[in-house]
């Protein structure tokens, strides 16, 4: 039986035994996501090259007829059932992850679809939790598109990448960018998508990886001051932006080449504020480059823009740390790796690393090793696939 059917079949029989529920049932999943470069770009009206990826999120859902919602998650069963009203939907506390799937009820509210019945819903995360893998826009995505197939509605996926980014941004209050939910809205498999936030116009990118493997990492770091140093690095860019438009007003740090910053860079006094702005606009021209590199099939360079990437993020931008750069450091140095960077927000969370297939044994054990004894910490390896966004499975 493929894995897939595997997981579909213990979570129905799981669904049925938490809500005692015999309507019939549909199944759906989302994906996760990495970014493989073009990293704090994305609030800055620059470009972002992220992939979906195999693992994601699984939903098994039934109408139930009690005119509310009733939710369960097996990733945080301490949680228990989740009882949530059909109208007025506020962020509660105690409700926990399901404030997640309250902000996507809230976010279709406001766009006009209405919840006549409740249904029962049964989640499962195959994506480790605070991985920075976003399980958190996996969870919006798909239940957006569930809720709308349920109701027999239909928008584009694009549409719902910007509704969940909304219902993160204004629900949820985390002033993310755009890049993870549009990542697993419009995910294709084996592909890249090459996305300009500003303009939004996006172009898929064949990634042939041949020899090598995309490997992820997950740190296990907890990203504890994750949300507000995000947040302050958005104040910084903002205010660089500022400082910047003294003589010519520019929209968003991205507009400028590297050439144009290096002229104008006198206009920012403060040596953070300039290293932030230099890191956004350099790491925007890596990504153009990234994306030519991949059309050309030149893996040995994306690989370099990997590594010059996690460089910048950790000396210009300031968030890697310890853990971060211990992981990919540590993967620099080792035969067979021919890129290595973070991905998503930082201060915790994964790496990324193009390995070798051959080394990709000797690859983890030495950075288990390496990483136990320089932070105390073990390390969890997951060899991806690219994959495709979210579906209905039908069985
Ligand atoms: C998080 C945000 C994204 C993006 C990345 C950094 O994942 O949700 O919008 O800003 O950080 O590139």
């Amino acid at each position: 039986m493929a894995e897939q059917d595997f997981i579909l079949l213990n979570l129905k029989q799981s669904f049925r035994e938490i809500f005692q529920n015999t309507c019939s049932t549909n199944s759906y999943f989302a994906p996760g996501r990495v970014n493989l470069i073009g990293e704090h770009t994305d609030y800055n009206g620059g470009a972002v090259f992220p992939c979906a990826i195999t693992l994601g999120t699984y939903a098994i859902i039934a109408r139930n007829q009690m005119g509310y919602m009733r939710l369960y998650s097996a990733n945080f069963p301490e949680a228990g059932i989740r009882e949530i009203a059909l109208t007025n939907v506020e962020f509660a506390q105690q409700d926990q992850w399901a404030n997640y799937v309250k902000s996507i009820m809230w976010v279709l509210q406001q766009e006009g679809v209405s919840f006549e019945e409740g249904y029962d819903i049964y989640y499962y995360g195959t994506l480790p939790n605070q991985s920075g893998l976003s399980s958190s826009a996996s969870i919006e995505v798909l239940s957006c598109m569930m809720f709308l197939s349920e109701q027999q509605l239909t928008i584009s996926n694009e549409k719902i990448a910007l509704l969940a980014q909304k219902a993160e941004n204004e629900f949820m209050h985390v002033q993310c960018g755009i890049m993870d939910q549009f990542a697993i809205s419009m995910g294709k498999k084996d592909h890249g998508i090459y996305l300009k936030t500003q303009t939004m116009e996006y172009k898929y990118a064949p990634i042939i990886l041949g020899d090598y493997q995309l490997m992820i990492v997950q740190s296990n770091k907890k990203r504890t001051l994750g949300d507000s140093a995000y947040n302050q690095r958005r104040l910084e860019c903002e205010e660089a932006r500022l400082l910047l438009s003294k003589n010519k007003a520019i929209e968003s740090l991205c507009e400028l080449t590297v050439e144009d910053f290096y002229e104008l860079q006198d206009l920012i006094q403060d040596p953070v504020l300039r290293r932030r702005a230099f890191h956004v606009i350099t790491e925007n021209q890596r990504t153009i480059e990234a994306y030519e590199a991949l059309q050309k099939g030149d893996l040995l360079k994306f690989g370099r823009l990997m590594n010059e990437s996690h460089e910048s993020l950790r000396d210009h931008y300031e968030v890697t740390g310890k853990e971060l750069d211990t992981l990919v450091e540590t993967a620099w140095k080792q035969t067979g790796v021919i890129g290595a960077r973070m991905t998503g927000a930082g201060f915790g969370g994964c790496t990324i690393h193009l390995v070798q297939k051959d080394c990709v044994s000797s690859f983890v054990h030495e950075i288990e090793t390496v990483y136990e004894k320089e932070c105390h910490l073990k390390a969890d390896f997951y060899q991806v696939s690219i994959g495709d966004g979210p579906q209905k499975i039908i069985s």
